[in-house]
Formats: structure tokens, sequence, C-alpha cells
């Protein structure tokens, strides 16, 4: 028999100090609060990026000072680090989360469910939690898209320019009518996300007030509104544009699908 010695699980947890971090996400309040958190600086990120991109209204000077600025900062990869476990850790527990509420909720109010019955199979669709849910999932397919577009850059149908040219990467993608469809529909799903998420997000890590939950849920809709009308906004308008109809007019030097930085 080998004397191989195996560290106890716990053992790592303990190491790296992190036995707090379990026992927050071993209870449903506790899942809550990290997914609460999670949004509210997913947020934040919403009116970072949002505030970038609508320099494509400004210019394409503008654009790429912008962008080329962002990509020379050294702490860019740590925060796209920090922004791909934001993501993830969100999308885990929409499903655990979604998974604690449908087993309390079967116990509390089976009578209150709404269900439907289609092809033969009845669904919940009880609001909003069912709805958080479906809307996050179309959001997430959305950003699949959107990353091989405009950070993989591996649209074969688009013809990107050199790397730094960011401004032409982007004019070209918000051009093309197949992008335009999808990312309506993408950011139309993140404003109805938001309408809910935002508010719930506060209750979830425990700034809520009978008082106050009426202006914070308004806020909320306020919050979704101006994000999906900003994105929307660049969709619809960015491409008609004339300084942006006279860059797609020039074809770029570089025709390749590579990855843009
Ligand atoms: C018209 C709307 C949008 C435009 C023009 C746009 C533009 C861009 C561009 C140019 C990049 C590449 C940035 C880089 O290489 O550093 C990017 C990355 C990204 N976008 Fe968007 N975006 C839009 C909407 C959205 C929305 C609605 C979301 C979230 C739901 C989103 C999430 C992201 C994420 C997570 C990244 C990767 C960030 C990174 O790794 O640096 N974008 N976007």
């Amino acid at each position: 028999m080998g004397s191989s010695t195996v560290e106890p699980k716990s053992s790592v947890v303990e190491k790296l100090n992190l036995k707090w971090a379990l026992q927050l996400l071993s209870s449903s309040i506790g899942r809550k609060f990290v997914m609460g958190i999670t949004g509210l600086l997913l947020c934040g990120f919403l009116v970072a990026h949002l505030a970038g991109n609508l320099l494509l209204f400004a210019g394409k000077a503008q654009f790429d000072h912008y962008a080329h600025t962002l990509h020379s900062q050294e702490w860019l990869p740590l925060a796209e680090a920090g922004l791909f476990v934001l993501f993830l850790a969100h999308i885990y527990l929409a499903f655990v989360t979604t998974k604690d509420n449908k087993s309390a909720r079967s116990v509390e109010y089976a009578v209150k469910q709404s269900k439907i019955k289609v092809l033969g199979r009845v669904l919940d669709i009880s609001p909003p939690g069912n709805w958080m849910f479906v809307s996050g999932a179309v959001v997430l397919g959305f950003l699949i898209v959107h990353l091989i577009d405009l950070r993989l850059g591996m649209r074969p149908d688009i013809a990107y320019g050199e790397e730094a040219d960011a401004f032409h990467n982007t004019a070209s993608v918000v051009s093309n009518s197949y992008s335009r469809l999808v990312y309506a529909v993408g950011i139309l799903f993140l404003g109805f996300h938001l309408s809910h998420g935002f508010s719930s997000a506060f209750q979830s890590v425990g700034l809520s007030h009978r008082k106050y939950t009426p202006t914070i849920k308004l806020l909320g809709k306020i919050f979704a509104i101006l994000i999906a009308v900003g994105f929307a906004a660049i969709v619809i308008f960015v491409p008609m544009m004339k300084h942006v109809q006279d860059e797609l007019k020039n074809p770029p030097v570089v025709i390749e699908t590579h990855k843009l930085d």
C-alpha cells in the first residue's frame, strides 16, 4: 500500500483564508447577497462601457483616443479578469438561486404559481424569478456573440481593420444589419433584466427600507431605461452618422480575422 498523503480538502480553503466565502455561499441569503453585489458591480461596468462607447458619436479621433488610452493601462488585464469572475459568479449564482427559489416556492405557495401549458408541457412562468433567469440567459447569449464580434474579432463577414483601429472595427460591427438586430434584442432584454434586477440587488445586499423601496424601484427603472436607450441609440443612430459612413467607405488596410486589443 502506498503512503501518499492527501491533503484534506478544507486545508486549501484554510490556507487561502476563504472560510468566510464558503460560509457566505452556504446559505441562500448569503448567495443572494453575493448575487446582489456582483449585479451592482456589473451595473457599474455597464455605465463605464456605455460612456466609452457613446464616443462613437463624437468621432473617430475621440473614440480611438479613448480606446488607446484604455488599452495602455497596466491595470486593464486585472480589471478584465475581475470582470470575468464577476460575470461567472453572477451566472453561477443565478442558477443556484433560481433552484433555491423553486424549492422554496413549491413549499410556500403551490397555488399562487402562474403556469402555462406549451406543447403538452407545463411551464412555470411565475414572475419575476423566472423572468430574471430568462432575460439573463438572453443577455448572456448576446454577450457571447458580442465578445466574438468585438473582443475576439472573429466574425468572418466583418472586414476588421488594424488592431488599433477601434473606431473602424466597432463602427463596422454596429453598422452590420445582422448585428443591429441581435444587439437590439440583447439590449431590450438587458433593459428588462435591469429594470427588476437593479432594485432587487439593493434588497439582496440589505439596502432596503419600507420608506425607500418605492424610490429604489423607481431609480432601478430609470437606470434600466437610460442604459437600454443609450446602447440602443448606438446601434440605431451610429450607422447613420456621416463620419461613420465615410469611415466605412474606406476599406481597411489589413483585412483579416484576429484578436482585437
Ligand atoms: C452598442 C452596444 C455596444 C458596443 C458598441 C460595445 C462595444 C464594445 C467593444 C468595442 C468592446 C471591445 C473592448 C476591448 O477590446 O477592450 C466590447 C467589449 C465588451 N463588451 Fe461591449 N459594447 C456594447 C454593448 C455591450 C453590452 C450591452 C454589454 C453587457 C451586457 C457589453 C459587455 C461587454 C464586455 C463584457 C466586453 C469585454 C470587456 C473586456 O474584456 O474588456 N457590451 N464592447
